[in-house]
């Protein structure tokens, strides 16, 4: 039995109807594997029965891209969103994706900071366009999973994005310097607790880019469990060229090719995710 038949034998929890469960990806590093996994983590999801909204809070753009959302196309994005012009629901796009929709983003979005300047409640505007989300349709159309694919930077962005969130969801890159940088985002996530946000919570940290050749990546992994313990999620994402070809075909690796390890793991930790919400709401 492949890993995606256990998934389908699963049963299907979805949040409770008109409160999608919110997780950001954020990792001040970049190239880390954020949008990476916002992509395919948020079709795993779809994958799997959830009802999906990424939500691209990055200038560059790169999830609304990689999930097939031409630039030509993004008339309403979430800079309008956040400029006050837009409610999110006219920023929303459907995929090729079944149940996974995307708000894009463009360039406009680094110009965000200045234009808002000390506005009052300028940290708020995410949270305040997602609460308005699920409101006006029947429950089957409300998502149960709203993804939001951070910049990499600790910047107003990344601060609305906390504001809005449930939970932060950490990809580490495997590589030498990966907890560089992890304390300072752990800090930032405590003042955003104590200030704009205090049910924000650590989901769990993914470890990303992991080759099990690699003596170094080995060591990688047995510092992060070391330092963050049970924090640290069971499945790690393999370094693995089908998920790097993905996006210049604007497609999810789990589109693009199914069978491949990339997928296989992207699909394990969807699984992981909704076990960890069901612990959560077991509490
Ligand atoms: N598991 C993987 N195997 C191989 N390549 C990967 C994997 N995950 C990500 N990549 C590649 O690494 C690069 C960085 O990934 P990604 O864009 O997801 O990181 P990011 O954290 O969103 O970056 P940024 O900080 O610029 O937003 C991309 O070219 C992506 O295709
Ligand atoms: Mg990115």
């Amino acid at each position: 039995m492949t890993v995606i038949d256990e998934v389908y034998q699963e049963d299907r929890p979805t949040q409770p109807a008109g409160h999608p469960r919110i997780l950001s990806l954020a990792n001040q590093k970049g190239g880390v594997g954020k949008t990476t996994t916002a992509i395919n983590l948020g079709t795993a999801l779809a994958a799997i029965g959830e009802r999906v909204l990424v939500i691209d809070l990055d200038p560059q753009g790169n999830a609304s891209t990689g999930l097939g959302i031409d630039r030509r196309n993004r008339g309403c994005s979430t800079y309008d969103v956040l400029i006050g012009e837009a409610p999110l629901r006219e920023a929303v796009v459907a995929t090729a994706v079944p149940r996974l929709h995307i708000a894009p983003s463009t360039m406009d979005l680094s110009g965000l900071e200045l234009e808002l300047g000390t506005t009052p409640g300028r940290a708020f505007r995410l949270r305040d366009a997602i609460a308005g989300l699920n409101n006006n349709t029947s429950p089957d159309a409300d998502y149960t999973y709203v993804l939001i694919d951070c910049p990499p930077s600790l910047n107003l962005l990344t601060v609305n994005a906390m504001a809005a969130s449930d939970a932060i969801l950490v990809p580490l890159q495997c590589e030498f310097f990966a907890l560089e940088g992890l304390s300072q985002l752990l800090q930032t996530v405590e003042q955003v607790r104590s200030t704009l946000n205090p049910n924000l919570s650590i989901h769990g940290i993914v470890l990303t880019m992991f080759d099990s050749r690699n003596n170094l990546s080995n060591q990688v992994v047995a510092d992060v469990r070391q330092f963050m313990g049970s924090k640290v999620y069971n499945t790690m994402i393999p370094r693995n060229v089908r998920i790097s070809e993905a996006p210049s075909y604007g497609k999810p690796v789990l589109v693009y090719d199914l069978k491949c390890v990339g997928s296989e793991a992207y699909l394990k930790l969807a699984t992981e995710v909704i076990q960890r919400e069901r612990e959560l709401r077991a509490d």
